[in-house]
């Protein structure tokens, strides 16, 4: 039960991520370029890309522990679906919501609004690739559906 919910919620999550990640990347980009100087509306949306992942995080932490795809065994290495939920899936995704959590960070740090900016186009945009690389879209044989 609990799983369900959670696998469910994890995989819907998934979207909203991907469309924020899509709002925040081109505002970001727009502030970075001087194009726009909307700063409040782009810093509110890479904080919600922010938090979503965060949340992604908690709900991944708990479903690698009850879910049946992760099973702690060597054995698992050498079959291409246990493999990429024991090992794959977390790391780049983990790296990834790390890049997200220091380029919302030092962006606030930093004095000068606009290098600020600049410092978190990069490290959203390198998240981002990381992210849809690591998501088991239906295409690559994991198992896993669109939603
Ligand atoms: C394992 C769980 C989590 C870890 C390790 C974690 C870690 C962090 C870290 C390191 C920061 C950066 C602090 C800074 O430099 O200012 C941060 C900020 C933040 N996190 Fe998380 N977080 C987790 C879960 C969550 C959850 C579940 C939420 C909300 C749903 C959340 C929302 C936020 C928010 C709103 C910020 C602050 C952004 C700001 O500076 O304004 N986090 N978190
Ligand atoms: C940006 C962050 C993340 C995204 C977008 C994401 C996305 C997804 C998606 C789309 C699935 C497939 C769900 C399905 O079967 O329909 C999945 C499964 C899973 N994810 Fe993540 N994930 C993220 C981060 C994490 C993290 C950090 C962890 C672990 C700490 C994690 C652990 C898992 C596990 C264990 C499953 C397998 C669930 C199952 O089907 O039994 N995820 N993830």
């Amino acid at each position: 039960m609990l799983y369900t919910i959670l696998k469910h919620s994890h995989s819907g999550l998934r979207w909203i991520l991907v469309i924020l990640f899509l709002f925040a990347l081109i505002g970001l980009f727009r502030v970075a370029f001087r194009k726009k100087t909307c700063f409040a509306t782009t810093r509110r949306i890479a904080l919600f890309t922010l938090i979503v992942s965060h949340l992604q995080l908690i709900i991944g932490m708990i479903l690698y522990f009850i879910s049946p795809l992760v099973i702690f065994s060597g054995q698992s290495m050498s079959n291409k679906i246990y493999r990429f939920y024991l090992v794959e899936h977390i790391s780049l995704m983990i790296i990834a919501i790390i890049l997200i959590t220091i380029g919302y960070s030092q962006a606030k740090r930093i004095s000068d609004e606009l290098r600020g900016f600049r410092r978190m186009f990069t490290y959203y945009l390198i998240a981002f690739i990381l992210i849809l690389i690591s998501i088991p879209w239906p295409f690559r044989g994991l198992g896993a559906g669109w939603f």
